[in-house]
């Protein structure tokens, strides 16, 4: 059994594509989207376009929640711009995600906790960025879920955790489509991954366990960024060229 599991795309076709592209090479039994599918100020219909095609078992994501249920205030201009560009079968897919979803009784995916999609479950703010937490910390946010292995999102950071006292096992494949960002909430952080390329991960089942395989794909990261600036958004055009977020002013 071997399963794909991707997040974070955040409307970000061309690296999706790329994803597509190397799916066929890796042929997984199953591909699993952790969320946060269109957002952002790049390609929203274009990407919804092609998940819906897909057939992806797919959680709802934070900014796929926001941008689901409308009424967006102007000042959110990430998921305005996402709302104001998606079709109405997009919107209506995307109302239809679920928060958690249960694969297996091995398996749960959820995009930030099991208990809350804003929630980081492998990370901690630390001055103006995130870190990993503390094992403790980590245990604590999947309050009482059992599930052995627990696949999610959220942060944009690839981690692959696994809990000593508990022996649970938690992947976060990274982001598809943004490698860096910047939050406000709870306090003023920026995550970044480092380089530009499109992340996602595989998981297959040995005699010995799960095997875990990051892929980190290259694609014309370039060409997003120049949408992103196309677009008026430059706090998005540096992080897609260069996996860093930049100094916080
Ligand atoms: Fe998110």
């Amino acid at each position: 059994m071997k399963i794909a599991v991707i997040a974070d795309i955040h409307g970000n076709a061309l690296a999706l594509e790329a994803v597509l592209a190397d799916l066929r090479h890796e042929a997984p039994d199953v591909v699993v989207n952790l969320g946060d599918c269109v957002s952002g100020p790049l390609w929203p219909e274009e990407t919804a376009a092609i998940l819906r095609e897909t057939g992806w078992m797919t959680v709802r994501g934070n900014h796929d929640r926001v941008v689901a249920a409308g009424n967006i205030p102007p000042e959110n201009r990430t998921d305005s711009f996402t709302y104001d560009h998606l079709s109405p079968e997009s919107l209506t897919w995307l109302e239809g995600l679920s928060p958690v979803i249960r694969l297996t009784d091995e398996i749960l995916l959820c995009h930030g906790t099991p208990e809350d999609d804003n929630t980081y479950l492998t990370e901690r703010i630390d001055g103006d960025r995130i870190r990993m937490a503390d094992e403790d910390d980590i245990a604590g946010r999947l309050c009482g879920e059992a599930a052995p292995v627990i696949c999610c999102g959220h942060t944009h950071i690839p981690r692959l955790i696994h809990l000593a006292g508990s022996g649970q096992t938690i992947l976060n494949p990274g982001s598809v489509g943004l490698p860096g960002y910047f939050d406000d909430a709870p306090a003023p952080h920026k995550s970044e991954a480092g380089s530009p390329h499109a992340r996602y991960a595989t998981m297959t089942k040995t005699a010995a366990g799960w095997l875990f395989e990051a892929k980190i794909l290259p694609y014309d990261w370039g060409k997003a960024a120049l949408e992103a600036e196309r677009n008026g958004r430059p706090d998005w055009a540096r992080p897609l060229r260069t996996g860093f977020y930049g100094p916080l002013s």
